[in-house]
């Protein structure tokens, strides 16, 4: 279980990002964290990994499996992003270097990470790329040679090569066609329930949260203002936020 207790977070500018904010999410279960641009969600889901900026303040506590994470040195964090839990970023913002083929970054992560020698590490990087639709060719290419869909099929099979429990997602579809949209989402949907993985991901778009998720959390200014199960959100919002959530939904659809 990942466990996330009354976490805020003030950014070296003076702004609260996150204030207060209480989750949990259990294996096998998609959580999805909806709000407006700027309510807070990518901001909790990094300091969830200790990944914010210097100076930044943070307190309350974030739980793996009872492990107090935040508490623990920086190199035990580091560890623990890519063996625990590990990180999909928005198509466009993920750190693959362009000069290096995907072959030599899988095998790098996994050297780094999990101590393979290169040719364990290279089948294993060409299962990965299997399991997540894709030809194990594709570890020849250089990223520049890769679609955008594809890319991130590359960014979730990365994100899979230490076995994490958790997996956290920022807008990982936000870059894409809505057809390759759903494509992602129904392997980020396989991938969780095969492995039992629990996953959190954010996004604006609440359609899209209710098509993937178990529960749903509306940030609102800072604030988780409401926590509930996909169905409950849709048909009984309690929130004034959530309710005009919904209705900006609505309107969009009748609007095609
Ligand atoms: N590095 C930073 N330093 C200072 N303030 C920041 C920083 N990053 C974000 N903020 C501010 O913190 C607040 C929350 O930002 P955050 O990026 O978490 O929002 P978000 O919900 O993810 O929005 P979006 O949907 O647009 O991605 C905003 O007011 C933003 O301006
Ligand atoms: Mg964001």
């Amino acid at each position: 279980m990942m466990e996330v207790r009354s976490l805020s977070v003030v950014y070296p500018n003076g702004v609260k990002a996150v204030e207060e904010a209480t989750l949990t999410l259990s294996p096998g279960k998609i959580l999805a964290l909806v709000g407006e641009s700027g309510s807070g969600k990518s901001t909790l889901l990094y300091a969830c990994l200790g990944l914010l900026p210097r100076g930044s303040k943070i307190s309350g506590k974030v739980f793996f499996d009872h492990l107090d994470f935040l508490s623990l040195p920086e190199e035990e964090q580091r560890q623990i992003r890519w063996k625990k839990t590990s990180l999909v970023l928005q198509g466009t913002m993920n750190a693959f270097t362009p000069v290096l083929t995907m072959k030599r970054q899988f095998v790098e992560a996994m050297e780094e990470h999990l101590n393979l020698k290169p040719t364990d590490a290279i089948n294993r990087a060409g299962e990965l790329l299997k399991e997540v639709g894709l030809d194990p060719k594709f570890l020849f290419r250089y990223p520049h040679e890769i679609s955008g869909g594809q890319k991130q099929r590359c960014a979730i099979a990365m994100a899979l090569c230490c076995n994490p429990d958790y997996l956290l997602a920022d807008e990982p579809t936000t870059a894409l066609d809505v057809i390759t949209q759903a494509e992602i989402i129904n392997l980020l949907k396989r991938i969780v329930r095969q492995r039992n993985m629990g996953m959190l991901i954010v996004t604006h778009d609440l359609a899209l949260a209710t098509s993937i998720a178990d529960k749903i959390s509306v940030m609102h200014q800072s604030r988780i203002v409401e926590i509930a199960s996909s169905e409950e959100i849709v048909n009984r919002p309690k929130h004034p936020h959530t309710i005009d959530l919904i209705r900006s939904l609505s309107m969009m659809e009748e609007e095609h």
